[in-house]
Formats: C-alpha cells, sequence, structure tokens
C-alpha cells in the first residue's frame, strides 16, 4: 500500500492505494476560499495546505484501515503546480516518510492524471492515445506504457480548463468556471452564439484557445444573447475543438483506445461528444471517474505504484518543481 500526497493547487488531497484499489481518497477542496477572489490565490493555498495535509493524511489513513506500519512507501506530487503549493506537500511527504521509515516517489502531477486510468473500476492497459484537459494543460498523449507518454499536441496559450475558468469570470460566473458554465449553459443553445472553434497551425495536434476567450469578450459586448446561449456556445467551441484534435490524433497514430482525464474530463457535454466519436470510429472511450477527474492524491499513489522508490537520504534532495519534467519529452 502506497499513501499519496497532492496539494499542487487548491485541493488538499491524501489517499491510500494498493495496485489498482483506493482503499481511501480524501480531497479537502480550498475553491470557497478562493471564490471571493475569482481564482487560486497561491499564498492562500499554501497555508491552508498546511493546516490540512496533517489531518488529510490522518482520514485518509483512518479511512483505509491502516497505520503507517501497513505502508510501502509515500508518493508526492512534486511538479507541476503552485510552487509553494507543492513544498508544502513534498516538505510533508519527507516527514511522514522519514518518521515512517519508508522511500519516497516523487510523481509528476500530469503522470497522475494520466494513472488516473490505472486504478478502479476498470483499469486501462496502455497503449492509448490520452487526452489531457485541466486547468493548467490541455494535451494529447501517446500513452506506451504506465510510465512512458510522448506529447503528440498541446495548447499553445490557455489550457482547456483555464478557458472555462477565463469565459466565466467574463459571463460573471464565478469560480471554479468549468462547472459554473456547464451549469449556466443547461437551458442555452450551443449554436446561437457564433464563436471560432480555434486551431492553432491547421496541419499538427496542437490547440489553442486565447483567441475563443477574446471572441467570447467581443460576443458579450454586443449585448444581444442570453447568458445561457452564451455559456453553452462558449461550451460547445471548446468541446468542438478538443473533439476535433482528438479525432484526427486517433486517425493518425491508429491508436484502439482513448483514455480522457483531467478536470475537464468531468465536462458532460465533452463526454457525450467523445463518447459519440469513438462509437463513429470503433475506438474503446474509457473517461476517468468523477471522483478522479480533479484534483486527487488516488492518481499520485497510482502513478507512484509504477516508479521508482527513493530511499532515505537521497530523498531529501528532492525539490518542487513548477514545471512538468515527465512531460518535457
Ligand atoms: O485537473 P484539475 O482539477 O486541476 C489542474 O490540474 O488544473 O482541473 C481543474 C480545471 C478547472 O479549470 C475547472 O474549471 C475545470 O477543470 N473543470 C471543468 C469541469 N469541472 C472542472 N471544466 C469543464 N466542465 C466541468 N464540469
Ligand atoms: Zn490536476
Amino acid at each position: 500500500m502506497i499513501l499519496a500526497i497532492e496539494t499542487s493547487c487548491d485541493e488538499t488531497c491524501a489517499a491510500v492505494v494498493e495496485g489498482s484499489h483506493i482503499r481511501s481518497s480524501i480531497v479537502a477542496s480550498q475553491a470557497a476560499l478562493h471564490r471571493r477572489y475569482g481564482g487560486v490565490v497561491p499564498e492562500i493555498a499554501s497555508r491552508r495546505h498546511l493546516e490540512l495535509v496533517g489531518p488529510a493524511v490522518r482520514e485518509a489513513l483512518e479511512q483505509a484501515g491502516v497505520t503507517f506500519a501497513d505502508l510501502r512507501a509515500v508518493a508526492v506530487t512534486a511538479g507541476p503546480g503552485l510552487i509553494g503549493a507543492l513544498l508544502v506537500g513534498v516538505s510533508a511527504a519527507k516527514a511522514y516518510a522519514y518518521a515512517a521509515g519508508l522511500p519516497l516517489i516523487p510523481v509528476d502531477h500530469l503522470h497522475g492524471h494520466v494513472a488516473s486510468l490505472f486504478l478502479e473500476p476498470a483499469p486501462l492497459q496502455p497503449p492509448f492515445l490520452c487526452l489531457l484537459a485541466s486547468g493548467g494543460h490541455t494535451l494529447l498523449l501517446d500513452v506506451q506504457d504506465h510510465v512512458r507518454f510522448s506529447v503528440l499536441g498541446q495548447s499553445l496559450d490557455d489550457a482547456a480548463g483555464e478557458a472555462f475558468d477565463k469565459g466565466a469570470r467574463l459571463l460573471g460566473l464565478g469560480y471554479p468556471g468549468g462547472p459554473a458554465i456547464e451549469r449556466a449553459a443547461a437551458g442555452g443553445d450551443p449554436t446561437a452564439v457564433p464563436l471560432p472553434v480555434a486551431m492553432a497551425g491547421r496541419d499538427g495536434l496542437d490547440l489553442s484557445f486565447s483567441g475563443l476567450k477574446t471572441a467570447l469578450r467581443t460576443r458579450l459586448a454586443d449585448g444581444a444573447y442570453a447568458p445561457a446561449d452564451l455559456a453553452a456556445s462558449y461550451q460547445a467551441a471548446i468541446v468542438a475543438s478538443l473533439v476535433t484534435r482528438t479525432r484526427r490524433a486517433l486517425e493518425q497514430t491508429g491508436a484502439r483506445r482513448l483514455g480522457v482525464v483531467g478536470g475537464v474530463a468531468a465536462n458532460t457535454s465533452l463526454r457525450g461528444a467523445l463518447d459519440a466519436l469513438c462509437a463513429d470510429c470503433g475506438i474503446e472511450l474509457r473517461c476517468a471517474p468523477l471522483a478522479l477527474c480533479g484534483d486527487n492524491a488516488a492518481m499520485i499513489g497510482a502513478a507512484g505504484e509504477h516508479l521508482e522508490f527513493v530511499e532515505f537520504p537521497d530523498y531529501l534532495a528532492i525539490d518542487a518543481h513548477p514545471r512538468s519534467a515527465v512531460m518535457a519529452n
């Protein structure tokens, strides 16, 4: 069993995983704390992580019905993310590992998102194509095995989740933007407002969302559209952009399986559109379970299972890093 800790952004998470089985997964969201600022305030996030990480770990062990003596290792997100927030998790993980005499496993947050597909109820076996859409990243990945990926395409500017968040702010819908836009879009007409489906460099697999946000601002200034129609059309444009790129990646790679992960993977409209795409192409589709789309520590433990364990004192040199090391290839 592995104890995992995740504090890269505004959720303080701890989990105990055993292979693909989740024994416990605690997610203490700070969203309410950041809402009034319209986004995550890094310093506030770090301080809150400091308060919550101990209780989250205790709760994870308790719910799993285990003690430190039952564990093989402590896994922790070392990056990418907010540096102060990451440092709280990494320092806590080192302390727990040292006190319990366990090795430490530094995990890349994006690797973690991919690994949310390695967990129950239906673990997905690599190789597969993976669409990772979160608040910080939008990537199309060729997942070769449990630890090796290559980046086929990525957003050249805003991430898909960031597009949702910025759009929600423009529409006055609050934070986090994805769920807010999804709710506001429910009664709207996705074809009512003309918005561009952005394609960065038509031939490749890269994406772009910043132009879409600008277009929304312009349409909003027109003053001619109902809020629900604006939200529905904006959501539809993001989804269309993701689905078009994913279709092309499937065609180019000949992949037979598609995995979808990250906060944006919780979007019902995106899940539906990818479902239709995969039914059309005869592709096996696996979206991460809703509880594992957003940030959580179970996925960090799942990634850790396949990585090298670092022993004392070597792990003391492990540092938090704001950018992804795994995805640099
Ligand atoms: O993976 P995640 O929890 O954190 C990062 O690693 O960034 O993703 C958070 C992002 C936010 O931008 C949030 O607005 C978006 O995921 N998100 C959604 C939905 N739920 C969360 N976007 C669209 N529809 C949703 N239902
Ligand atoms: Zn994330």
